[in-house]
């Protein structure tokens, strides 16, 4: 069978490649790779937009849990529009033609075309914002796990959690507030709170020496059961301090590079645990029903406008050095993107 296109492909690919690790604008190349057509099974795709995650400067430094073999064109998750279906695929082939579909694991989404798994593809529903749509694989996944898989909330519940302004963060405020409970978002920096209370945010604090007591104020008698940890050090400490007998602190980040401290105390008169959660460990044990159901939701929110993650600049492939200089400065308002 023949390959069946929506629209005629170039033979060349713009693609970011990587062919060792360090610092981030030391190592990345902007290059050509070639458009290769689809094989059996397969489907071409013309990249829409890709984020850059802290885990994927984490990859470029060669600092993350699972390492990609070099050369690679970096980038774990995006969204792409299917150009033309490979051979065998059927009417579900052709039924795929011209849909946007989420990038798979392992795609490198920082191109501007590649092959892919055509059984690997989620297709994005009508409705859902593209950018949006880039950005929803790792971040908002993640929200929802941390925020379902871990203590079973009851509604009105309270949830602390710091770095409450990141992608994961806000998600997390988006969902809760979706879903009948309540946050305590902790951050770094001032002028945040407004913004924050504006997307669902129930209470938003500055880290600081007072930030346990003034938790206990606005809590009450019925301290947090769940605490989501994305920095570490002190900042971690803080949640754990704040969590009720037999709480759990959910380690899902290290952005403050300082390692997780828990008192003797914690453990043996609160019982409080530790746990962690990596998404990709997520998806690789999670069943295509629990998969199926996470992006329905996550589909449904985004659609719907309840879950958003502003973006602050969007680039072109070209300029990858200067979108990875602003990915990695403090104090962003939202995500980098590249349009591919
Ligand atoms: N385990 C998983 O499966 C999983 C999945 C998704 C994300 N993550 C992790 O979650 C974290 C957040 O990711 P994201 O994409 O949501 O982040 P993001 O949107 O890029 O935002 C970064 C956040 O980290 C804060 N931050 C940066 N440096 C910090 C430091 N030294 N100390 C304390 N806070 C600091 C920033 O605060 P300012 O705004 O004040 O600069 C901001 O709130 C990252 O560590 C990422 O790797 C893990």
């Amino acid at each position: 069978m023949e390959t069946r296109e929506h629209s005629a492909p170039p033979s060349q690919s713009k693609a970011i490649h990587l062919k060792r690790f360090g610092a981030p604008l030391e190592v990345v190349e902007v290059g050509e790779i070639p458009v290769l057509a689809p094989a059996a099974g397969e489907v071409l795709l013309k990249m829409e937009f890709a984020p850059i995650n802290p885990a994927d400067l984490n990859v470029l430094e060669g600092k993350y849990g699972t390492l990609p073999a070099l050369p690679c064109v970096p980038g774990v998750e995006g969204v792409g529009r299917v150009l033309s279906v490979g051979p065998g695929l059927g009417v579900g082939g052709e039924a795929l033609l011209g849909k946007c579909v989420l990038l798979p694991n392992g795609f490198g989404s920082w191109r501007s075309y590649g092959t892919a798994n055509a059984l690997e593809l989620v297709v994005v529903p009508e409705g859902v914002p593209l950018e949006q749509a880039a950005m929803l694989r790792i971040n908002p996944a993640t929200a929802l796990c941390l925020l379902e898989n871990f203590v079973a909330l009851k509604p009105g519940e309270w949830v602390v959690q710091n770095a409450a302004n990141s992608g994961v963060g806000r998600s997390v405020i988006q969902i809760a507030r979706a879903s009948g409970w309540r946050t305590l978002n902790v951050v770094r920096r001032g002028g945040l709170e407004a913004e924050l209370r504006s997307i669902g945010a129930d209470a938003v604090l500055e880290a600081g020496e007072t930030l346990v007591s003034q938790i206990a104020e606005i809590t009450g008698r019925e301290d947090p059961r769940l605490g989501l940890n994305a920095v570490g050090g002190e900042s971690a400490l803080a949640l754990a301090k704040t969590l009720a007998e037999s709480g759990v602190l959910v380690t899902y980040g290290a952005m403050g590079l300082q390692p997780l401290r828990m008192p003797n105390g914690l453990l043996i008169f609160k019982d409080v645990a530790a746990r962690g959660f990596w998404v990709s460990r997520w998806y690789k044990n999670a069943t295509q029903p629990q998969r199926d159901r996470l992006f329905e939701k996550l589909f449904h929110w985004a659609a719907s406008g309840v879950l958003h993650t502003p973006v602050e600049a969007v680039y072109s492939l070209d300029n990858a050095q200067e979108a990875l200089a602003h990915a990695m400065r403090s104090g962003r308002s939202g995500k980098v993107l590249f349009k591919g």
